[in-house]
């Protein structure tokens, strides 16, 4: 069993790069099934969920070529539409971006569903299959499998969707830039990494208009060609490392941002006290004072991401005074919070409030990482924890954080990857599987 053995309590210091965004990257590199030549993706991530996208679509036919350390190139002239097997499917909830690709560009798609949410609840995909029927597909969910048929090709429709998901948007726009006539998305995400799969798009020669809005026009061409592209920087990577320094103190600065995209994780954090500076394509972190407390509601984009809400809720664990944080994209996601109080934290969860009674200090102790941003959070809660933090489920934290325990290695903190024996698997995974 993989582990990180965190010694916290110390302060963070130095410069350390931002990796290109994993949510942009699992949109734009099916996209790339859409195009008739070579895409060149650069700034990608070197992380789990990006690997078995790519071994998905490898299965597939395309053909992935690296270039460079994050730089690939995708060639799917040659590829076949076969289903997608369950085993790697289920691993991946980007997976269903597929069929949005497959459909757009052979008119059929059978992707295994992907797997159940694992920060509790079920993640919903009506707005994905309303999206695909609107356009003309025939969609049917039997066996496991996601079924969509066109038979008599995609045609350009408008689609209102119920809540502004990132996923419907993302899946929609790519069954619609090779259909017939104008697809119009009312209520579409505005996630910066809409804009980075429209970005792309358009330099393979599709006609996107007013991503980043929430109405997002495509008009259908007839083909797309290869392009040359480079993924934007994560937000929330960035994020991550930006609640690091504001929990356990120190100056850092974060290389490969865009500060605008940290617009509203920058408000925050200024908010309780942390001092960022902002640069053209950087950011610098002081946590000098004590820290104070404040409530959060997590919203889509622009509003504060759903997916940095474990960490400030870790950063807030240590505020003077009482935060409260609201839920306000997922019904659940609040496993980790059990976690927390292991190091010492007063929480309370009631539906989708937490609150926060800031303690002085935490101390370390053995937690176990439940989810991605889940295990984010409890990295950053043991850097800032006094004493010794073993944390377990880091294969969750690998699938979207290249190199996690390097960069923070090079900020000063003391963390080690270590192996250890498995008696017994944690009882998480154990409900979990
Ligand atoms: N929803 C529905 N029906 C749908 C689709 C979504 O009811 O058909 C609901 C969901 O249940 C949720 C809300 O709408 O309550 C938003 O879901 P959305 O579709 O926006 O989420 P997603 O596309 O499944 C992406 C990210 C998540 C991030 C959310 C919200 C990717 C691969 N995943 O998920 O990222 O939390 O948007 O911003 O882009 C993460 O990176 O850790 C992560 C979970």
């Amino acid at each position: 069993m993989t582990q990180y053995k965190v010694r916290g309590g110390h302060e963070l210091r130095g410069e350390i790069t931002i990796s290109g965004a994993k949510n942009a990257a699992l949109a734009v590199l099916p996209a790339a099934i859409l195009a008739n030549g070579v895409c060149r993706v650069e700034n990608v991530p070197k992380i789990n969920d990006v690997t078995l996208m790519l071994e998905i679509m490898r299965d597939l036919g395309v053909s992935i070529r690296l270039v460079e350390d994050t730089v690939i190139e995708i060639d799917a002239s040659a590829m076949i539409n076969i289903p997608t097997p369950y085993e790697t499917a289920r691993k991946l909830r980007a997976s269903y971006y597929l069929v949005g690709a497959l459909l757009g560009r052979f008119g059929k798609a059978e992707v295994a569903l992907p797997g159940g949410c694992n920060f509790g609840g079920v993640r919903p995909i009506d707005q994905h299959i309303k999206g695909f029927e609107c356009l003309g597909a025939d969609v049917k969910v039997r066996n496991g499998l996601i079924k969509a048929y066109a038979y008599n090709g995609l045609t350009g429709s408008t689609i209102y969707l119920d809540m502004a998901s990132v996923g419907a948007t993302v899946n929609i726009i790519l069954a619609a830039v090779l259909a017939e006539g104008l697809t119009v998305i009312e209520n579409a995400a505005r996630e910066p990494h809409i804009v980075d799969l429209a970005n792309f798009l358009n330099r393979c020669g599709a006609s996107v208009r007013g991503a980043g809005t929430d109405i997002i026009k495509i008009r259908g061409v007839k083909k797309l060609n290869g392009c040359s592209y480079s993924i934007i920087p994560d937000q929330i990577e960035a994020g991550t490392y930006m609640t690091a320094v504001a929990a356990a103190g120190g100056d850092i600065t974060l290389q490969n941002v865009i500060p605008r995209h940290l617009e509203c994780i920058t408000a925050k954090l200024s908010e309780i006290g942390v001092f960022v500076e902002e640069f053209d394509e950087s950011v610098r972190i002081v946590r000098e004072k004590p820290l104070k407390r404040a409530n959060v509601k997590t919203l889509p984009y622009p509003g504060f991401p759903t997916d940095m809400q474990p960490q400030i809720t870790a950063v807030l664990s240590v505020a003077n005074g009482t935060s409260v944080i609201t839920e306000g994209v997922w019904d659940n996601r609040y496993r980790y919070v059990d976690e927390l109080r292991r190091l010492g934290a007063h929480i309370t969860v009631d539906g989708k409030v937490a609150v926060v009674e800031g303690v002085p200090a935490l101390s370390g102790a053995p937690i176990h990482a439940s989810d991605l941003r889940a295990g984010a959070a409890l990295v950053v809660a043991a850097l800032a924890a006094n004493g010794e933090t073993r944390i377990s489920g880091v294969d969750y934290i690998e699938r979207g954080y290249e190199n996690m325990v390097e960069k923070l290695r090079g900020l000063g903190a003391d963390i080690e990857r270590i192996e250890t024996e498995t008696l017994v698997a944690p009882l998480l995974e154990l409900v979990v599987s």
